[in-house]
């Protein structure tokens, strides 16, 4: 290294020596701009020799250009680094609240349709004079069955497809259960409604393995038919329009004699038929019947004295007449798009 090479080199190096003691300093991203501006700017100390570069002895040249490039880069990769951290010191500093900024606007929550229509049929029905009752859903196989004259072994058992927890428990497949539960507590008149979720192995378009149902009981001196007929006709026209059709049709349960099942006319193709109605125009939404003597037998009702009606209809039919939906299994897919509609 001759002389003039060797005052090249300090020159550099007393740069970089100086930008080293300066960097410790830098606190806040304004002071760390104002250092690079005063290194690197278009006027800044390291611009200015690597500018001033061709002013040298050519042989010079090389080894200064070098030097000075090599510190630049130095210089760069120091400032990303240590710009980097202060930025995430002020990230995190939760001192500072920028009050201009626009708020976030909170996702709100609707109802699901299942709510929103068994909601709709306690108030319904309370304005009738029915109060609510319930029951659990795991259940025993006697109030599931036995105390709705449906003895073990007996074909009825095959209706509906059960879930057996253990021999004797189930997960009840319908809300009769609260039938003979309320029954045993209480003395005659009874008006209750029951609610909620029932289990059976069952998967289709109009059918799934967890549905609910709501249970309705009428026990009196002198309940008919006729009155039967009449709640679930109002009902039905509460719930949807005045104009809508709807049939009581012969059925069979063991434990309402006589028994009828109640189908509303389609809602999705009119009564004209379509993959809903199976091509009927008519979708079954509940059963009912006179309670059976049997089943009052179990409870100790006097058989002479009492009459009752009930009946049990499903509420995602229901919701899916209502809301005009097409498969029950929507109701419980989640599809944050199938529930912001309602
Ligand atoms: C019963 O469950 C009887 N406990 C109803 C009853 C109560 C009759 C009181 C007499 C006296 P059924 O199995 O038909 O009956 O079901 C009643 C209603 O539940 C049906 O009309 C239908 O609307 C609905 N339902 C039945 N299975 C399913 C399923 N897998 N998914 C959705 N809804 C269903
Ligand atoms: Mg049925």
């Amino acid at each position: 290294m001759d002389k003039r090479e060797e005052t090249q080199h300090s020159n550099l190096q007393e740069i970089e020596k100086e930008i080293l003691i300066e960097i410790e300093e830098i606190k806040s991203l304004d002071l760390l701009e104002r250092l690079t501006t005063k290194y690197l700017g278009r006027k800044g100390i390291l611009t200015t020799f690597l500018r001033n570069i061709p002013k040298l002895p050519v042989e010079d040249r090389p080894s200064a250009g070098k030097n000075a490039n090599l510190l630049k880069v130095k210089l760069e990769g120091l400032f990303s680094q240590l710009r980097a951290q202060l930025e995430s010191v002020a990230e995190n500093n939760n001192d500072f609240i920028d009050v201009t900024l626009p708020g976030r606007v909170a996702i709100r929550g609707t109802l699901h349709p299942v709510t929103r229509i068994s909601r709709e049929i306690t108030a319904i029905f309370s304005r009738i004079g029915f109060e609510i009752a319930e029951g659990p859903e795991v259940e025993t196989d006697y109030y599931n069955f036995e105390a709705l004259n449906i003895p073990k072994y007996h074909p009825a058992r095959d209706m509906q497809d059960t879930f057996y927890v253990s021999e004797n428990i189930v997960l009840r497949t319908h809300t009769s259960p609260t039938q003979p539960r309320v029954m045993e507590k209480v003395k005659p008149p009874v008006r209750i409604i029951a609610p909620g979720k029932v289990y059976r192995c069952d998967s289709d378009v109009t059918h799934t393995p967890m549905f609910h149902q709501v249970e309705g009981l009428m026990v009196d001196s002198d309940v008919s038919f006729g009155d039967l007929k009449g709640t679930l006709s109002t009902f039905i026209h509460q719930l949807f329009d005045e104009d809508i059709s709807l049939r009581f049709r012969p059925s069979f349960f063991p434990f309402t004699e006589p028994s009828a099942e109640v189908d509303i006319e389609c809602v999705m193709c009119r009564g004209k038929g379509c993959r809903v109605c199976s091509g009927t125009g008519w979708l079954e939404v509940l059963g009912s019947g006179m309670v059976h003597p049997a089943v009052f037998e179990n409870v100790g009702y006097d058989t002479k004295k009492y009459t009752g009606f009930a009946f049990g209809m499903g509420v995602e039919r229901l919701a899916m007449l209502k809301y005009g939906i097409d498969d029950l299994r929507k109701f419980f897919e989640n599809d944050m798009r199938f529930l912001r509609q309602f």
